[in-house]
């Protein structure tokens, strides 16, 4: 035991070592104090475009030689983990359904049209559970020949010991030629490397390991709390290096109004729309975004005080971890132990609470959607009937953009308002505007 406690710190430490490296260059960030990173001094033409305002654009992703050591044991999965941890392991094994998926495309037909040209027209859907991750990537029709091996980071940790092994060779690997490799699905190894056990990230107490493992988010927040982080490894909105095909986060590190100017920067393209011509960026998931600098994190909670339970006693004065992934909409219990301490009035008024907030940014974004859509509609209309100069139609397609990108930033965030309220009413509010605007120059 002392043995393996003296392996933890060691590997522990390395890491820290590693991270100190690697920040070298990009500072550090708080949770909810974005600092601007540290660099070599911008060359004058960095400083002349100077787009993101960090005196020229900051790498924003790891270096291979800086990718954090990690175990290279096999990982253990969670069957390894049965007999010495019985109920966070047989609660973990629940994390997997049958049902079918919503069907955005079908319940959203404006999707169609917003995302017309990129992959998500083959197939968009509502997330299903951790268990179904792998085999889910792996038999998406989103997914072609043409993908790289990355689309895995967020799916298993086999990726992640791939990578660690070998960074540029991983990245430059294609989707098919690795699929086979992957094989564990979202596992124990994901938050706890092979130590289960209370967090040195989180709130716990006797060793193990419960944050990040995955060197792309390392970079910009290490300073985010454990258990956050073991949940925002993957929930955020990251884009891939169009060289490499690294899995990299901007440095905004969580502003969605520095990410796209970063993204511009860079003049990143994910697909380009067939009916208006614009050049698109698809946002991914921004869960742990929003929930940065959301009232919630400003109050101390974590994801985890929110999607699992935690009122097993562990017979020695503390708690046991349920390892079922739900929601306070799902499950009393977290409203009672999690929300109840703020929120008084009774159950029934926190289900109210949550629905109200859901309902007010869920109508909101579909009549932006709708809305959206049909600029796109009348744009690629004016275009074919050739009533638009050359330079209007760039102005338009930048506009286009814009809106499309602080839509998505709303849309694809899985909380539907929960997550960060005032945020997604003032990010609802800057697409409009910029609708406006595009509406406006298109009737004029
Ligand atoms: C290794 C990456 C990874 C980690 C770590 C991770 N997730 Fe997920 N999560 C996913 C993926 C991928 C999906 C969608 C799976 C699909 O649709 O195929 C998902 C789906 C979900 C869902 C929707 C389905 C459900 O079970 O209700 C919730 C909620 C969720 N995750 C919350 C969390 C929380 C909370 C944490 C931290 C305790 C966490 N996730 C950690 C990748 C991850
Ligand atoms: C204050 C509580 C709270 C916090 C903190 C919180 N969530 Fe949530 N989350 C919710 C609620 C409520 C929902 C909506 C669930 C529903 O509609 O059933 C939700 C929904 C989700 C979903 C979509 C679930 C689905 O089935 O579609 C994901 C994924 C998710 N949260 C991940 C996270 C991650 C990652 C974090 C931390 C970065 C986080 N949440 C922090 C309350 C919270
Ligand atoms: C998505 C992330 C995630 C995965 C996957 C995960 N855990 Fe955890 N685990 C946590 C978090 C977060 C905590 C609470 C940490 C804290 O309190 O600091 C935790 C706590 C624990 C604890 C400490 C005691 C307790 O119940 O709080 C044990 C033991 C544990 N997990 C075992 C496992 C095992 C075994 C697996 C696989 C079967 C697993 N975990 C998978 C995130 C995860
Ligand atoms: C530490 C205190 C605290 C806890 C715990 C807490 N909240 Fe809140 N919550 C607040 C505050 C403060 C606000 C801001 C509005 C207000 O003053 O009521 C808020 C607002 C909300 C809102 C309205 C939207 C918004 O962001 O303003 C929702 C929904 C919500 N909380 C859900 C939850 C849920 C679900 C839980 C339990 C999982 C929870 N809260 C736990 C403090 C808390």
């Amino acid at each position: 035991m002392q043995q393996r406690i003296i392996v933890i710190l060691l590997t522990t430490m390395g890491g820290i070592l590693a991270l100190i490296i690697g920040v070298v260059a990009f500072s550090a960030l708080t949770d909810d104090q974005p600092q601007q990173p540290q660099q070599a001094a911008p060359s004058a033409t960095e400083q002349q475009e100077d787009p993101v305002g960090m005196g020229g654009l900051p790498s924003p992703s790891m270096q291979p030689d800086q990718i954090r050591p990690i175990d290279y044991d096999p990982i253990l999965n969670a069957t390894y983990w049965l007999e010495d941890f019985p109920y966070q392991t047989e609660s973990f094994l629940k994390n997997r359904n049958t049902e079918p998926k919503k069907d955005y495309l079908e319940l959203y037909p404006f999707l169609n049209t917003i995302f017309a040209g990129s992959r998500f027209e083959n197939a968009y859907y509502s997330p299903l559970p951790h268990e179904n991750a792998v085999d889910n990537v792996k038999t998406t029709p989103r997914l072609t020949d043409e993908h790289p091996a990355s689309c895995f980071s967020c799916k298993t940790p086999d990726y992640v010991v791939m990578e660690a092994r070998d960074p540029v060779g991983t990245w430059s690997r294609g989707f098919h030629e690795v699929a086979d490799q992957m094989t564990n699905t979202i596992t124990c190894y994901d938050c706890h490397r092979n130590e289960p056990g209370r967090g040195i990230g989180g709130e716990g107490l006797d060793g193990g390991f419960t944050g990040s493992i995955r060197s792309h988010f390392s970079v910009w927040y290490e300073d985010t709390r454990g258990s956050t982080a073991s949940c925002a490894q993957c929930h955020n909105e990251y884009y891939f290096d169009q060289q490499t095909w690294q899995v990299s986060l901007a440095p905004g590190p969580t502003d969605p109004e520095i990410i796209f100017a970063y993204y511009n920067a860079l003049g990143l393209v994910d697909h380009v729309n067939p009916n208006t011509g614009t050049e698109q960026v698809k946002v991914q998931h921004p869960e742990y975004q929003h929930f940065a600098g959301s009232i919630h994190q400003q109050e101390g909670m974590t994801c985890v005080d929110c999607h699992m339970v935690r009122s097993t006693s562990d017979g020695q004065g503390g708690f046991l971890t349920n390892h079922t992934i739900t929601s306070p909409s799902q499950s009393r219990e977290i409203r009672d132990t999690a929300c109840a301490p703020c929120h008084g009035g009774g159950d029934e008024a926190i289900l109210q609470l949550i629905s109200d907030t859901q309902a007010s940014s869920r109508s909101r974004t579909l009549a932006l959607g709708e809305r959206l859509a049909d600029f796109q509609i009348a744009f690629a209309a004016a275009q074919d009937a050739d009533q638009l100069s050359e330079s209007r139609i760039e102005v338009l397609r930048g506009l286009e953009r814009e809106a499309v990108w602080f839509f998505d930033w709303v849309f694809s965030e899985n909380g539907n308002g929960v997550h960060n309220y005032e945020g997604n009413h003032r990010w609802m509010q800057r697409a409009e505007e910029v609708l406006d605007q595009a509406e406006q120059l298109l009737s004029e």
